[in-house]
């Protein structure tokens, strides 16, 4: 492999702002979408109280990180209160619930690795994953959600990081590639620890959110409207940072060594959290730890094959926007 680390960005550089600013808005959801989106919750929800009146409906995932492109599904989580229950039961019954009303294709997937119930609402036109209990996920949405307020170009950059990973095909964790939440996460990493930082660390400040979910305690500062005009001391735009992104995963990161962690605004090395060898199927090629459940690898789907491919598309990438004439095309082209 060729390394070429580029200390110093092409010189028309800010002339690309305009263009991947046009991709962005092309990208996010429109106004109407909320709409729907809270009137099939209110339909959901009227089922759920009525059988479990000790139930909430929660939305996570991309519909409610404010990562979510247009159009896109949503992913709800029934949470029960109580931990010990049968989830496979509940959403067997809750399947048969909502069978009776006018939603299609409703089906429980009992075995998967996150057991839901699937529909789709002929009104809306909204596809729904359902899933128990998975009050994790919640929190970490809202983490994600408080940190794309804080400064709008985590959120400009998260969604290009996305649509190159969908369009170059690697988005797949089932191919060992990466979810999008990981690459959320590389991204809020990254504006981190750009200098002056963009964006600040959360989990790292004066707490003003506590809970305890499964057996995790997941604190940290959620009064980001005082964080406006955080990152203004950093002039970066746009094209510059979708640039030093690429160059940083390209060249830049130690695979070998490092752990990015969002959790403490910095790296964490792979020896003090013992991932220096595979266990299981940990092989830790990547290593992306999880904000809440530290335990977690986001990495941990990345094997030997997909590794290679990961970061010959990062090299790809980082040399389209150093050199490229025309990277707004060149970069999202399909593979
Ligand atoms: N999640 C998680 N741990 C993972 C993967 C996902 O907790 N290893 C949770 C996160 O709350 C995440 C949600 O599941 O926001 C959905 O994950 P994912 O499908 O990766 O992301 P989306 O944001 O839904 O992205 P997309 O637009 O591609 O659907
Ligand atoms: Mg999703």
């Amino acid at each position: 492999r060729n390394y070429r680390s580029h200390t110093e960005c092409r010189g028309d550089i800010n002339r690309l702002n305009t263009p991947f600013l046009a991709i962005y808005e092309s990208l996010i959801p429109a106004e109407e979408e909320k709409e729907k989106q809270k009137q099939l919750m209110a339909l959901l929800d009227k089922h759920v109280k009525k059988e479990w009146p000790g139930a909430r409906l929660f939305l996570y995932g991309s519909c409610a990180n404010s990562f979510g492109f247009r159009k896109s599904d949503i992913d709800v989580c029934l949470a029960m209160g109580d931990a010990d229950i049968n989830k496979s039961e509940i959403l067997l019954r809750l399947a048969d619930i909502l069978k009776s009303d006018n939603l299609e294709n409703v089906q429980a997937l009992t075995r998967a690795r996150v057991p839901i119930v699937k529909l789709m609402d002929p009104v809306t036109g909204i596809s729904c994953d359902i899933c128990v209990n998975n009050l994790l996920a919640v929190i970490n949405t809202k983490l994600l959600r408080d940190y794309s307020k804080i400064d709008v170009r985590l959120r400009q950059l998260a969604f290009i990081v996305k649509h190159w990973a969908k369009s170059r095909g690697v988005n797949e964790t089932y191919q060992g590639t990466l979810s999008s939440y990981a690459y959320v996460l590389m991204c809020i990493h990254f504006l981190q620890q750009r200098s002056p930082s963009i964006l600040p660390c959360l989990q790292d400040m004066e707490i003003t959110y506590s809970v305890n979910v499964d057996n995790v305690k997941c604190s940290f500062f959620d009064q980001v409207e005082k964080l406006q005009g955080f990152g203004s001391r950093n002039g970066e735009g746009i094209a510059q940072l979708v640039w030093a992104f690429f160059n940083y995963w390209a060249y830049c990161h130690d695979y070998a060594n490092d752990v990015i962690s969002i959790r403490t605004g910095s790296i964490v090395s792979k020896r003090a959290k013992d991932w220096t060898r595979r266990i299981g199927n940990d092989r830790h090629l990547i290593c992306i730890e999880d904000p809440f459940e530290v335990s977690h690898d986001l990495g941990r789907v990345v094997d030997k094959r997909s590794i290679r491919v990961l970061r010959e598309e990062f090299e790809r990438a980082a040399e389209i926007m150093q050199h490229d004439p025309n990277p707004c095309v060149k970069l999202f082209e399909p593979y």
